[in-house]
């Protein structure tokens, strides 16, 4: 199947926000209309943002923020099951390694752990401190 690669920021709300719904990050019951009409915000504020598509439909996602040299942050990093493991997910990673290669790259995660650390990625040992967003915890 061809996979297109795309790189625009303001990714269609309604689109995103079923991504989100398939891979389990939202939830219906819990969002409201004006939450998906500001679906993409995370998106359009961040640095670089890549989709994958099948024909018209997004069928992954990922956004980073990044100094474009020392520290790189990915954040969303999500693809359609039934679009898994046909390699979109890394090579969504690939792409935003390749505009920033030589940075350090972060990624928090818990079911992806294996996934990250086929591309390269290591545990860390240092201490990262948070304080909760208010919307998702
Ligand atoms: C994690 C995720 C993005 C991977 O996308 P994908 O398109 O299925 O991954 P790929 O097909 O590119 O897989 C690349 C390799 O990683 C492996 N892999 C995929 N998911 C894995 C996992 N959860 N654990 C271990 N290995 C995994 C694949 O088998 C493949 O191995 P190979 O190169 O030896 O064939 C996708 O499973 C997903 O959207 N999960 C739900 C959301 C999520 O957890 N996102 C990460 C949060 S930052």
């Amino acid at each position: 199947m061809h996979i297109e690669y795309k790189t625009q920021k303001d990714l269609p709300c309604k689109e995103l926000y079923q991504l989100f719904l398939a891979v389990g990050w939202a939830e219906e019951d819990k969002t409201t209309p004006e939450m998906i009409d500001n679906f993409n915000i995370g998106f359009i504020n961040s640095t670089f943002v890549f989709s994958a598509w099948a024909g018209e439909r997004l069928v992954g996602c990922v956004r980073v923020l990044s100094d474009l040299h020392f520290r790189s942050i990915i954040y969303d990093l999500a693809v359609l099951p039934e679009f898994q493991s046909m390699g979109i997910g890394k090579e969504l990673v690939q792409k935003c390694i390749n505009m920033c290669n030589g940075s350090e790259w972060l990624v928090q995660t818990d079911m992806a752990k294996g996934f990250y650390e086929k591309i390269g990625f290591r545990e860390n040992e240092d201490y990262f401190l948070t304080m909760p967003c208010k919307w998702f915890g």
